[in-house]
């Protein structure tokens, strides 16, 4: 099985389209079975942004200086989408806020997954070897085992506090 970062990084988003997609062609659905949708997203975004932050970025800001900015301005769309999910994990699907929040978490994302897939992941494979590149993909692996699941560990939730007050 290749470990080739970007490689993995985009299977994970093609996951998460998958699951995004469940979610809208589930509107008609009673809100359990959307909760339990939203439930999957908040896992996959938590594991994927987790080795993104811990890995791919910092490895990238290191190695390749010039796409400082993009890596920058990812953290912060990470953040966004993390504080939504925080907010997600503590609401009930009934809630009348719940499939409106859902909607723009899946916007955002998607915004952010695109961009990576076509502005800056290109030059990320351009810029560094094959081999470093699997290098990178074998440590993503590893991470996700002990990546969190949960948007709502409290980890998660005193970073999106800490960003706030600060
Ligand atoms: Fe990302
Ligand atoms: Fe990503």
């Amino acid at each position: 099985m290749s470990t080739d970062g970007i490689v993995l990084l985009k299977e994970d988003h093609k996951e998460i389209r998958k699951l995004f997609r469940e979610f809208e062609q589930a509107s008609e659905k009673p809100a359990r079975t959307k909760g339990k949708i939203v439930e999957r997203i908040l896992e996959a975004l938590t594991v994927h942004t987790y080795i993104e932050n811990e890995c791919m970025y910092p490895e990238v800001r290191k190695l390749m200086p010039d796409l400082a900015d993009h890596v920058l301005e990812s953290y912060e769309e990470h953040h966004v989408a993390d504080v939504l999910c925080v907010e997600l994990a503590a609401m009930s699907p009934d809630s009348e806020r719940f499939d409106a929040k859902t909607t723009v978490l899946i916007e955002n994302v998607t915004h952010h997954m695109d961009e990576e897939e076509q502005d800056w992941f290109p030059k990320v494979r351009a810029g560094l070897g094959r081999k470093q590149l699997q290098e990178l993909g074998a440590r993503m692996l590893e991470l996700k085992k002990k990546a969190p699941r949960k948007p709502s560990q409290p980890s998660a939730i005193k970073k999106a506090v800490d960003a706030v007050m600060s």
